[in-house]
């Protein structure tokens, strides 16, 4: 194992390239079982959780060939209908094989994927949805049996108690392109990601409409070809660069990264006295000396994502002043909290909040990643505070952030990975 050791307190300058959105990338790969044909799928960040998704393709049966960012992915023989305990506990991503699987094979058996550290995270709404398409679903070991003659088209309502659901949505769209006749899915996740799978799925043939909004209309056709794709910048890690901009009091220009997709981060942190300068594939952030404190709900695209909360947090930490961040997504994500307050920080959780009361500044101190965006915050926590911290379990930072520590140390960040 290793630990990353920071050297905070200084502020950053450069230039930083974004890579390719680890959510994207994941369904898409995972839609390339809808097909025997080869795909190609360009700027895949490579990351751990690309490769657990590497690894579960190759054990259904896939042939994968990796060069830089780019991979290739096709049929070498019959695919199998089985994804393991293994490889599907250790990222629930995995799950999203389930659809494709049962639409090409009409019979699929996927482990179930379990909880994490962030929360509970059931698999009601896949299931709802798999259903609603004909598709016989039973539950044994630990396993979901998944079994359909036909799969039928339907109207189906995917709204649950905490919204919509991003890989629910990508599920049942996989399924639904090679059902009969029309489905159509209300409440659907709007997130980027979903309409860049939606836009992949289309190269192959599929006919979607409506991508990008909360009604998905899906005509079934009988077979799909290959298609070549480039997945979209990574909107999480773009905003993570961000946040970590205005923490240090940096002057950092973030390529390669779509704006549009980050609007409720940047209009909250305009809302704090941050100014951006925004042009189609660039950001640059100036942030002033002081900067005011901000509350913030996350909310299912386009709201606040769940998955800048924790950066954010270390952000208000050290803004003095009351702030309150409370995530209606995932209400059990704040184990950050204790590893923030180890630094000198003031938070207190209140059921779904995160009652802040920043501080001017915070200390290094050895801290523990819990899951991957509670570790980009305490990297944010890092970078800011005056002396030494070292993060221990750094592997959650490689499932989700491809070079973090090269692409801050261009930045001028001091930044060191030891082992443990
Ligand atoms: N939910 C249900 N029932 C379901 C599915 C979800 O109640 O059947 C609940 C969840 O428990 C949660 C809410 O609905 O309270 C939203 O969960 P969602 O299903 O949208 O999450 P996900 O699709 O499993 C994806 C991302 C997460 C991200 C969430 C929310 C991938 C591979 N994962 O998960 O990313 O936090 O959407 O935006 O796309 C991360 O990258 O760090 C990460 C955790």
């Amino acid at each position: 194992m290793y630990k990353l050791i920071i050297e905070g307190g200084k502020s950053l300058k450069g230039e930083v390239k974004i890579s390719g959105a680890k959510n994207s990338a994941l369904p898409i790969m995972a839609a390339t079982l809808l097909t025997d044909a080869p795909c190609v799928i360009r700027n895949v960040p490579k990351l751990r959780d690309t490769q657990t998704m590497v690894k579960l393709l190759q054990s259904l049966g896939k042939t994968v060939e990796a060069r830089n960012n780019v991979i290739k992915i096709f049929s070498n023989g019959p695919l199998k209908d089985t994804a393991g305990y293994d490889l599907v506990s250790t990222m629930r991503g995995s799950f999203c094989v389930l659809g494709p699987l049962v639409a090409k094979l009409r019979r699929a058996k996927v482990s179930l994927p379990g909880g994490c550290v962030i929360g509970v995270r059931p698999v009601d709404l896949h299931l709802k949805g798999l259903k609603a398409l004909n598709v016989k679903i039973e539950i044994e070991n630990g396993y979901v049996f998944a079994k359909a003659k036909n799969l039928r088209g339907a109207q189906i309502y995917l709204g649950g108690v905490f919204g919509s659901s991003v890989l629910a949505t990508a599920n049942i769209m996989m399924a639904a392109v090679m059902a009969q006749g029309k489905t159509i899915i209300e409440s659907a996740a709007c997130e980027p990601e979903i309409e860049d799978l939606a836009n992949f799925l289309i190269k192959m043939g599929a006919k979607i409409k409506g991508q990008g909004t909360p009604r998905i209309t899906i005509t079934g056709v009988k077979k799909l070809h290959g298609a070549d794709h480039r997945i979209i910048p990574d909107r999480i890690e773009a905003g993570t660069f961000i946040l970590l901009a205005v923490a240090t009091r940096s002057d950092i220009i973030i390529k390669g990264a779509c704006s549009s997709h980050l609007l409720a981060l940047i209009d909250t942190l305009q809302g704090a006295g941050v100014k951006f300068n925004c042009t189609d594939d660039v950001i640059r952030v100036k942030t002033k000396r002081s900067i005011a404190p901000v509350s913030i709900t996350t909310y299912p695209y386009p709201g606040f994502p769940t998955d800048l909360q924790a950066q954010f947090m270390a952000l208000m930490a050290l803004t003095p002043g009351i702030s309150v961040v409370t995530d209606k997504v995932y209400p059990d994500r704040f184990i950050h909290i204790a590893e923030l307050n180890r630094m000198g920080a003031n938070i207190r959780r209140e059921g779904i909040n995160g009652i802040i009361q920043g501080v001017k500044r915070i200390y290094g101190a050895p801290v523990m990643a819990s899951d991957l965006r509670a570790s980009a915050a305490l990297v944010i926590a890092g970078l800011a505070a005056k002396g030494k911290t070292e993060i221990h379990r750094i592997y959650h930072l490689e499932r989700g952030y491809e070079n973090l520590e090269k692409k801050l140390t261009l930045l001028g960040a001091k930044i060191t990975r030891k082992r443990e």
